[in-house]
């Protein structure tokens, strides 16, 4: 029997959903040409297209947004969130941004330029466009495990060390960053360890390479550690988020996952002034002054206090426990997702949903819109879909994954919702071997994911 993690909260504010018929749905995502990003959100019922960005903030939370102070300079929020973020990181040289991507496009061009390389345990795809704006080669190093779903490791997320090395020994001084994701949303939401994180620390000191996290998640992947690294069971959360990021040199943040807010963002910078002089130099000139950073003064104080509560342990078990919960109702019914669970929702294999349906069909955007339809559960493909076409030939690309990703908004949805989600897969494992894929009938030049217009088969 799957356990459910009971909610550390209780709810005190309410958000009305729309309840959809199957036949209002159908028109919808007819009308939104088979993609889930042209739908409105309130045809939607359980929103997991992201967990970026669309947390529910506590009472706490938004008696900071009146509380916020709004100078333009020296605000009392700016002040506030500095003092957080330096006591949970340990860092001095904090600046705040408007999101992750902002954060990459002011450091990134810092460290890189033309001709220049940049290797992650997998980038995400903002990640990887400003490492490629800044004129640089991104190259994804990740440990093998993470391409078999059906493996249980408990790190999938980790660098691949050996071939780290070999990328290091032939690129030699070209490669100017290594970026460790945590934890590693591409391949699946999975963790990070710290000997791995040690291991690729050691490698980048010794060849002089500057080590970057990618910390969106960074809360997630202390808890992971705590509950599956052997040595840190007695540890505290706080003390393994300072160790994680007394082993890199700096890190960009998008603070729209586990610091539950709606917009925000963060760089740190650990010991290299002069790099910290340029992050200051681009944020005035891309985001705003450096004590608002493209946020509001009220943005700031909800992220402080959310960076707070993030990072409780209590909030992370629950949190875990939900996606937990999910994972054991899907295993049950036999549906296979990239496993162990993730740490932000459930990376469905959609290639062993749909056997029969080939790649350039699009089995993770088949599932994505059948969801929709079936229960107004709105998820996205993270397969041959979003992949796209090879940039030369034009031709459809294979990814190595066909997932749905389903992923889940922090302390949004309930038990209920989650047991919902699982008789929605039932129904659409019964009619699996009849279901056809979907083709794209137009597609703009770049991202088509976002836009592009499908219809079935
Ligand atoms: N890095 C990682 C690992 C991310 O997952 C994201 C965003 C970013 C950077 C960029 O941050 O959106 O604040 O600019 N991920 C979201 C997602 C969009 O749905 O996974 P951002």
């Amino acid at each position: 029997m799957a356990k459910y993690v009971p909610e550390p909260f209780r709810i005190k504010m309410v958000e009305k959903i729309k309840m959809t018929t199957r036949e209002e749905r159908e028109e919808a995502i007819r009308k939104a040409h088979y993609n889930l990003f042209n739908l409105r959100s309130r045809m939607v019922y359980i929103d997991l297209l992201t967990d970026s960005g669309t947390n529910a903030m506590s009472e706490w939370q938004w008696a900071g947004l009146v509380e916020g102070d709004e100078a333009y300079a020296g605000g009392e929020s700016y002040y506030h969130l500095m003092d957080v973020a330096k006591d949970i990181f340990g860092y001095d040289m904090i600046q705040v941004v408007h999101q992750g991507r902002a954060a990459e496009k002011v450091v990134f061009p810092l460290l890189m330029g033309k001709g220049d390389y940049a290797i992650s345990n997998m980038f995400f795809d903002t990640t990887r466009a400003h490492v490629e704006i800044a004129g640089a080669r991104a190259i994804d190093c990740v440990t093998p495990s993470a391409l078999d779903p059906t493996c249980k490791d408990d790190f999938k997320g980790n660098m691949d060390i050996e071939k780290l090395e070999k990328l290091l020994d032939e690129y030699g001084n070209k490669v100017k960053a290594v970026v460790m994701t945590v934890t590693n949303n591409s391949a699946g939401g999975q963790p990070v360890s710290m000997a791995n994180l040690r291991a690729v620390s050691s490698l980048c000191k010794d060849r002089g390479v500057f080590l970057n996290l990618d910390a969106a998640r960074f809360a997630e992947n202390a808890y992971f550690i705590k509950m599956r690294e052997p040595g840190f069971e007695n540890h505290t959360l706080k003390e393994i988020i300072r160790e994680m990021f007394s082993l890199v040199d700096g890190f960009t943040m998008s603070a729209k996952k586990d610091a539950i807010v709606n917009m925000g963002g963060l760089i740190g910078i650990k010991e290299n002034q002069q790099l910290f002089e340029g992050v200051k130099a681009n944020c005035i000139s891309f985001e705003g002054f450096i004590t608002y950073g493209g946020l509001s003064g009220r943005d700031l104080e909800a992220l402080a206090r959310g960076l707070e509560e993030g990072v409780e342990y209590e909030q992370l078990e629950y949190r875990y426990g939900q996606i937990k919960y999910l994972a054991d109702l899907l295993e049950a019914e036999g549906i296979a997702f990239q496993s162990p669970a993730g740490g932000h929702g459930l990376f469905i294999d959609a290639k062993a949903f749909y056997p029969h349906i080939p790649y350039y069909h699009f089995p993770g955007q088949t599932l994505a819109i059948e969801l929709y339809k079936e229960a107004g559960i709105r998820t996205c493909d993270i397969g041959s879909f979003m992949l796209g076409n090879d940039p030369d030939t034009k031709e459809q690309l294979k990814s190595q994954f066909e997932f749905t990703r389903l992923a889940i908004p922090r302390r949004v949805y309930t038990q209920s919702h989650m047991d919902l989600i699982r008789d929605a897969f039932v129904a659409l494992k019964e009619k699996a071997a009849s279901q056809k894929g979907y083709k794209i009938t137009w597609e703009p030049p770049i991202l088509r994911h976002f836009q592009a217009h499908l219809e079935e088969v």
